[in-house]
């Protein structure tokens, strides 16, 4: 009964909430994906007691390795918490000799991505090659990657853009050739296929992010993927201190256990460790959102799929997103770059969304190149032409599960009116 109470008062502020978001046709960059019965989980890990680490989490991290067909997921409390430890394991001396990375190796990764897929590689003394990016789909490119690469060259950072998938085939024949690891930033692209196998799959290691305005969420989150049972009990242990209690496998335990027999079980920590925990708290809250990725998936195709159809015939001025028949999207914002022409900027576009209620933002950090911090530290670039389009002439609109055909029709209109305004032969 009281339950009951709570639930109708949650539901009656999330409607509240949408309302107020899209209110006169507002159209928000991201909404909240939880409802009332996932903040209930959310708070029942207080009442019970435990909201930091524990079996939340754990089943969490079994939902996800279940969907993503995967052997281990790891949760952590975010993305750039991820793309740290993979490299911070990768240079440490639990790496396996023919993955050991050492001060001073080259990491390609692309010039468009979020600050913390770069800084993690500096963090860890390596050196970030930035190699330049497709239009339209903002991935990396492959002639891009084949001129930055070196003798010092040890892997290859890639990202899988705003929900679409990188040339897989081409990177990983690139990696096989030149023995590098392959490492995929997933942060933006749960739920995507590249010939039909998941995003964040191809990868030794990869990372997800659950951030809130991610395609699922847990308000801060992130994960690490892999299929090697060796790494990914380090992982655990690595993200809750380098405590024992969180390594799987029974003969690594028996062996620390035996050769240690003076410490306290409870507190042995066998690894170098950090506070990276995500708490239950946040996977009680993400935890029924995984059975409703496909449907939020599907939703955000429907929408990308009828704004591209609509807007293609502004083409001549805009690089619009675009999609393949081998790659399944799982679309994470709507990019565009307007095309160098007489008639608008970008600037004079995106005020008119703007004055429309359309919000709109850069895409992802832009050119990293560009940003003021990585000019302190030593990095790599050859000519980002791509990236510095990206950076000067770029911005994203939201694309989500909360786009019906009313709010669709309305972000083609907006593009009309200024089509119709502006382009006067
Ligand atoms: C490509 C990429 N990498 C890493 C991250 C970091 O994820 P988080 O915000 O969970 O730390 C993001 C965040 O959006 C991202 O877009």
């Amino acid at each position: 009964m009281k339950k009951n109470i709570i639930k109708s008062y949650l539901d009656y502020n999330l409607k509240k909430l949408e309302k107020k978001n899209f209110s006169n046709n507002r159209l928000p960059l991201s909404f909240v994906q939880y409802d009332s019965n996932d903040i209930l989980n959310s708070i029942n890990t207080l009442i019970k007691g435990w909201p930091t680490i524990g079996n939340e989490v754990k089943q969490v991290e079994k939902k996800i390795q279940k969907f993503l067909k995967i052997k281990n997921a790891i949760m952590l409390n975010s993305g750039g918490s991820a793309n740290f430890l993979i490299l911070y394991l990768l240079c440490s001396p639990y790496a396996k000799k023919e993955d050991r990375l050492h001060e001073g190796d080259e990491i390609i990764t692309p010039a468009v991505t979020w600050s913390t897929t770069v800084s993690p590689i500096i963090q860890n003394n390596l050196v970030p090659v930035l190699a330049d990016v497709n239009l339209s789909t903002y991935d990396l490119n492959i002639n891009s990657i084949e001129k930055n690469l070196s003798k010092k060259t040890k892997a290859i950072m890639l990202v899988n853009p705003l929900g679409h998938v990188c040339d897989m085939k081409k990177i990983q024949s690139i990696c096989k050739k030149n023995n590098l690891l392959l490492i995929e930033d997933n942060c933006e692209s749960i739920g995507a296929k590249y010939n039909n196998k998941f995003a964040g799959t191809f990868g030794k290691f990869s990372s997800i992010s659950m951030y809130q305005s991610h395609h699922i969420s847990s308000v801060e989150g992130g994960m690490i993927l892999t299929n090697d049972d060796y790494y990914a009990d380090i992982l655990r242990s690595m993200r809750a201190n380098g405590w024992l209690r969180e390594v799987k496998n029974l003969n690594t335990r028996k062996i620390f256990l035996k050769s240690f027999r003076e410490i306290d079980e409870s507190f042995m920590f066998p690894y170098i460790g950090f506070n990276f925990k995500p708490t239950d708290l946040s996977a009680a809250l993400v935890k029924n959102q995984i059975d409703k990725l496909n449907e939020f998936i599907n939703k955000r195709r429907f929408a990308a799929r009828k704004i591209i159809k609509s807007l293609n015939k502004f083409d001549e001025f805009l690089y619009l997103p675009k999609e393949f028949t081998n790659i399944k999207n799982s679309w994470f914002t709507f990019p565009i770059v307007v095309k160098k022409n007489k008639f608008f900027s970008k600037k004079m576009l995106t005020n008119f969304l703007s004055e429309n209620r359309i919000d709109n933002r850069p895409i992802i950090a832009g050119n990293i190149a560009d940003q003021p911090f990585i000019k302190k530290f030593k990095y790599k670039k050859k000519k980002l032409t791509n990236a510095k389009l990206v950076m000067d002439s770029g911005f994203f609109i939201g694309l989500n599960h909360m786009l019906n055909t009313k709010r669709i029709n309305y972000i083609i209109k907006v593009f009309n009116k200024f089509f119709k305004n502006t382009i006067k032969e």
